[in-house]
């Protein structure tokens, strides 16, 4: 049941004053609404939020991710300083679990500046608990806010909180979809009355092809034209890792997490996450067109066994209690392996570099490692 939240009052005016109102207009005030949104009044990760994440799960993963930074400090000329930047750092636990991996290479760990770019303030205070005692750290709430110079960019579930756009497919072509009120005032979608001009010409070629209701999804490029922007200019690399398809298509994966569960994402404006999946050829894309270097796509599961996650469950394991033990593998199975709950093929990985970098750990495939003589 809806109640009449502030923010569900707050749309419902806007609807009225203004017409009905395009997705990303709604995922964006449900969202980041500066009094009510989801990402600025909670912290939603874990057993008693609504999601879990890849560095909730296990050490494993921000430790990978640590070597994985060591890699690209080396491409990139192992600079005086390094920023290492996390967009949406959630709890802080990925990166303080690099930064744990990284104290082992003392001149680069000495080399970091770290900088974590977010808006929730809940969750702000949380990786200021997480990260006590770190020095060099910066708080930013914005990525353009970032002071200059070469970096590794971190980015996990990040881009599938970026509002999306739909557009719905008619015979008289593709019309935004938007979200108004019915006549009984409940939100419901419908789509705009004039279809977007000359939006055929923009879209890849299957896409549209697709038949009459099909959904089509994208999101502004603003973010990762910034990052490819500042790497081409200023040296590193970016990791990009999320929910998502590897070829732009047609599809409606808007949705709603409430509790650990799929939620209607009309129902309780601004208390379920709102995420869509991430359309990582649109993102390649958008990076190449401003001159960066695209490494990846790979699966989540292939990325992490590259960096040798296998050997280092083996590892934790071998000092474990039997009880333990069974956790780590059961964490190793959940970030590699397939089918339900596991994230190993539906998470994606690509990395984006100063176009000089030409191939990063782990991203390039093996033709690519051995036309340059790297081990595989
Ligand atoms: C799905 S959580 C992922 C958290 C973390 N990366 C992890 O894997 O556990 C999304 C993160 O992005 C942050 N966030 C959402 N919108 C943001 C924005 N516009 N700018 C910066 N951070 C944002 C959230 O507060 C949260 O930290």
């Amino acid at each position: 049941m809806t109640d009449n939240s502030p923010l569900l009052v707050e749309i419902k005016r806007l609807i009225k004053s203004t017409g009905p109102m395009p997705v990303w207009r709604y995922m964006e005030l449900c969202l980041n609404h500066p009094d009510y949104g989801y990402y600025v009044s909670r912290d939603p990760l874990g057993r008693e939020g609504d999601f879990t994440t890849s560095p909730e799960i296990s050490q494993m993963f921000g430790e990978l991710i640590g070597l994985w930074a060591a890699s690209v400090w080396k491409a990139t000329g192992e600079p005086d300083v390094l920023r290492l930047i996390e967009i949406g750092p959630g709890r802080g636990t990925m990166i303080a679990d690099a930064l744990r991996a990284l104290r082992v290479l003392p001149p680069l760990y000495q080399s970091l500046s770290v900088h974590l770019v977010e808006i929730n303030p809940v969750l702000r205070e949380k990786q200021k608990a997480t990260l006590a005692g770190i020095r060099n750290i910066h708080w930013h709430d914005s990525f353009a806010d970032v002071p200059d110079g070469p970096a590794v960019i971190l980015a996990n579930e990040y881009f599938d909180v970026l509002p999306i756009h739909q557009a719905v497919k008619r015979d008289s072509g593709w019309h935004e979809r938007v979200v108004e009120i019915s006549a009984s005032g409940e939100l419901v979608f419908g789509v705009a009355p004039d279809p977007i001009p000359r939006f055929d010409i923009l879209l890849p070629h299957l896409v549209r092809m697709a038949p009459a209701g099909a959904v089509f999804e994208w999101r502004s490029d603003a973010e990762i034209m910034a990052i490819a922007t500042r790497l081409r200019d200023q040296g590193g690399a970016a990791l990009i890792i999320d929910y998502g398809h590897i070829r732009s298509d047609v599809g409606d994966t808007f949705q709603a997490i409430a509790r650990h569960s799929f939620a209607d994402p009309l129902q309780n404006p601004g208390r379920a996450d709102l995420t869509a999946h991430v359309d990582f050829q649109a993102l390649g894309r958008a990076a190449e067109d401003v001159g960066a270097r695209l490494h990846g796509p790979v699966t989540q599961g292939e990325f992490l066994k590259r960096l040798g996650i296998e050997t280092r469950a083996l590892s934790l394991m071998a000092k474990a209690s039997p009880q333990v033990s069974e956790d780590i593998s059961g964490a190793l199975r959940r970030l590699t392996g397939e089918g339900r709950g596991a994230m190993g093929s539906m998470f994606k990985v690509i990395g984006v570099s100063d176009p000089n970098i030409t191939s990063l750990v782990a991203l390039s495939d093996d033709a690519e490692r051995a036309a340059e003589g790297q081990p595989a």
